[in-house]
């Protein structure tokens, strides 16, 4: 019998250097991309369910964005915002030029040049009187969120954020073929680099609770399991990412990130060759920001576990709403290992 001394993987933990040194995943501000909520008119306002997180008004976008910039952080994902009154079955807002996101896009074209890289939500829910992703008919003798007259309205959208200077339009509503719809309509007008960063793998979650107040996109009525996947599938996940590949997706999506790790890797194994992000969507960072104010958790700690865990898993973009205060952390030398 061979004897062997005993195995010491202790020795590659015994000092910070280190550990550091033989890291496998590393943060950085760079890995961020920032969301932020922009509307027309008013004064910024918090959103109570998102502690830290606001409603900007368009004008104050430049300077949230100017700040995270000094911070490292040169990605940012704009959702719009729209008073209820504006809101109708055919979100026809969502194609506005004078709406929210173009019009913060010109500002910030116009100011900053294209050194920050945007990416566009691009979904009704925002803007739709009944809150869905997609537009609600009677067919066949019941209600049902339709797919295809849905795909035209986002195509609009698309082609009015990329005008408007989006680098990236991002769909969100899980209608399948929006992305073939976006493609072809962004072409059709000239829009060949604006690119098309896909939710391909998007939950019905739980998690997404407080955005849906921060937007004001909740659903009137029903649910959005009839669009969204379910939770008990990955393999399911393939196929969607798969879809959104063929279909002439840059970048894909899964969201959210902190239950469906395993639908990460999967996806990243997959598809290595396609960028892919993970959205930290508002539930998940609420909960983390509800246990810190309680002192229930060490909040930087816990933060640097959760998005080293998500990059580790394999996203390449990580979309989180902790991007600010995570890279001045990571500037400052913070480190939890
Ligand atoms: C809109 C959209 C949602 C999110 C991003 N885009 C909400 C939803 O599907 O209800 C969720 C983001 C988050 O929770 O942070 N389709």
């Amino acid at each position: 019998m061979t004897h062997y001394p005993l195995l010491r993987p202790r020795r590659l933990r015994l000092t910070k250097t280190i550990r550091d040194l033989v890291a496998e995943t590393r943060l950085s501000p760079q890995d961020f991309i920032m969301p932020l909520f922009v509307k027309n008119e008013g004064e910024k306002e918090p959103i109570m369910s998102m502690p830290g997180q606001y409603r900007y008004p368009v004008q104050e976008i430049l300077q949230v964005i100017q700040n995270a910039m000094d911070q490292g952080v040169k990605a940012f994902m704009l959702f719009g915002v729209i008073p209820d009154e504006l809101k109708d079955h055919y979100a026809r807002r969502a194609y506005d030029p004078q709406g929210p996101v173009p019009q913060a896009l010109k500002l910030i074209r116009r100011e900053l040049g294209w050194e920050p890289t945007i990416f566009t939500d691009v979904c009704i829910c925002g803007y739709a009187s009944h809150g869905h992703c997609g537009i609600p008919v009677e067919k066949h003798g019941r209600k049902i969120i339709d797919n295809d007259s849905t795909l035209s309205i986002i195509a609009r959208m698309a082609v009015v954020h990329a005008e408007a200077g989006a680098d990236f339009v991002a769909p969100s509503g899980m209608m399948d073929g929006m992305v073939k719809a976006i493609r072809e309509a962004l072409d059709k007008e000239g829009y060949t680099d604006t690119g098309i960063l896909s939710y391909a793998v998007k939950y019905a979650s739980g998690f997404y609770g407080p955005f849906r107040e921060a937007a004001g996109s909740a659903p009137r009525f029903g649910d959005r399991r009839s669009y969204q996947m379910d939770p008990r599938n990955a393999l399911e996940a393939l196929k969607e990412a798969s879809l959104d590949v063929e279909e002439g997706a840059d970048m894909l999506m899964v969201k959210p990130a902190l239950a469906y790790l395993d639908v990460i890797r999967l996806i990243k194994s997959s598809f290595p060759e396609y960028p892919l992000a993970a959205y930290n969507v508002s539930g998940e960072y609420s909960l983390v920001k509800a246990a810190a104010e309680k002192g229930w958790i060490d909040e930087k700690m816990v933060v640097f576990e959760i998005l080293t865990a998500i990059k580790r898993a394999g996203a390449d973009v990580i979309i989180t709403y902790h991007a600010l205060e995570a890279a001045k952390w990571i500037r400052e030398g913070y480190s939890p290992f």
